[in-house]
């Protein structure tokens, strides 16, 4: 392994050093008076970037073990759920939900485009089911579901949405408790610039209330939401079930302070910008972006190459002869797109720039290697 690519695939991206030096330091406690109080501030700062005053708990898990926390705690033992199905992350909600409930729906969609929160409301009335999962950002295409719309739609067909924010979070707008949703999962490795390891959900007001009235709770333990809940409540020493990654915090609560510090609407700003370099400059090279400016997202883009060029052999020249990584399609897009991360410290237009410098050079080097 080298030290020397950068990483410009969607996730997990290159961190800072002091998020990584706090990541280095001594192992300490998880449980009593001085820990718990740094845990409690560590849980605020978490809060802020939610934009939630509800619950939040810091799994230690990847992002899909956040998403099966949400998903299962808010479906219970086979209850109804729905989910959007419109690129390969929303396909993998779709998953976690089935094995949880026989009950469970797909609004199938194509890929290239968003979820229309009209056509959610029809399949609503259609369906019954009492949650609905969503992914916010498709980190597969690219694609922007219009989550507070979906919300607004839902809610008034009585419909808890639990949002997928892994690859949006800290990128882009998510208001947890104004946009009415009932639970959001994210990870550490994305928008949140910490390394892999922790999978931040959290569950408001709304959300436990549909919890505390299923007719039959989610039957897990380390991932039941209310085995989370249950422990913050009777334990104020040690309040989690489990030995928390406490490293894997450090680093993140470092984060958090930077993210913080920088503002979130500047952060949003940033992450705009970046993609905007980057889109510009994939057009200019002929690539095809696979999702319209419209809804395009802040953090990940996808793009078919110029004809004639494998998207594989850019993704390979790009790391061989340019030190940067970025990735291939997933699935129905494998051998297809190329995908670029703009998240969190990848997000900056003079990166951006130099990604699509260093694509220009590999299609020339390409072309002359076929001439
Ligand atoms: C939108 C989205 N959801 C879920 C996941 C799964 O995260 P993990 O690989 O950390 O389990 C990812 C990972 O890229 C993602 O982008």
């Amino acid at each position: 392994m080298t030290d020397d690519i950068t990483l410009h695939i969607p996730g997990p991206i290159p961190v800072e050093p002091d998020v990584l030096a706090a990541m280095a330091q001594q192992v300490r406690q998880h449980y009593g008076g001085d820990w718990v109080g740094y845990y409690q501030a560590f849980t605020e700062r978490l809060r802020r970037i939610f934009a939630t005053g509800g619950a939040v708990y810091p799994l230690p898990a990847s992002g899909s073990g956040g998403v099966e926390a949400m998903m299962s705690t808010l479906i219970g033992n086979g209850g109804r759920v729905g989910v959007i199905a419109n690129g390969f992350f929303g396909d993998r909600v779709l998953q976690i939900a089935r094995a949880h409930s026989a009950q469970a729906e797909a609004l199938e969609l194509p890929w290239n485009r968003p979820a229309d929160p009209g056509e959610v409301r029809t399949w609503l009335r259609r369906t019954r089911v009492s949650v609905l999962g969503v992914v916010h950002s498709d980190t597969s295409t690219g694609v922007i579901n219009p989550v507070a719309e979906i919300a607004a739609a839902a809610r008034e067909e009585g419909v808890a949405v639990a949002v997928d924010a892994v690859s949006s979070l800290a990128g882009m707008p998510v208001e947890t408790d104004a946009w009415g949703l009932a639970a959001v999962s994210t990870a550490s490795q994305k928008c949140l610039e910490a390394p892999p390891g922790l999978a931040p959900v959290a569950v408001t007001a709304a959300g436990w209330e549909l919890i505390d009235r299923q007719p039959e709770p989610a039957r897990g333990w380390y991932l039941n939401l209310r085995t989370w809940r249950e422990y913050e409540h009777a334990w104020p020493h040690h309040p989690y079930p489990v030995t928390l990654a406490t490293n894997n915090i450090f680093a993140l609560d470092r984060a958090l302070e930077r993210i913080l510090a920088e503002g979130l609407e500047a952060r949003f700003a940033r992450h705009r910008a970046a993609q905007q370099v980057l889109r510009r400059g994939l057009e200019r090279l002929g690539f095809t972006v696979l999702a319209d400016a419209r809804w395009a997202s802040p953090t990940i883009t996808v793009a078919y190459p110029p004809s004639g060029t494998s998207p594989d052999q850019i993704v390979q020249g790009l790391r061989s002869r340019h030190g940067i990584a970025i990735a291939g399609g997933l699935t129905q897009l494998a051998g297809k797109v190329i995908r670029v991360g703009h998240l969190g410290t990848q997000a900056y237009p003079e990166k951006m720039q130099r990604v699509v410098d260093a694509l220009e050079a590999c299609l020339k080097e390409l072309s002359a290697a076929r001439a």
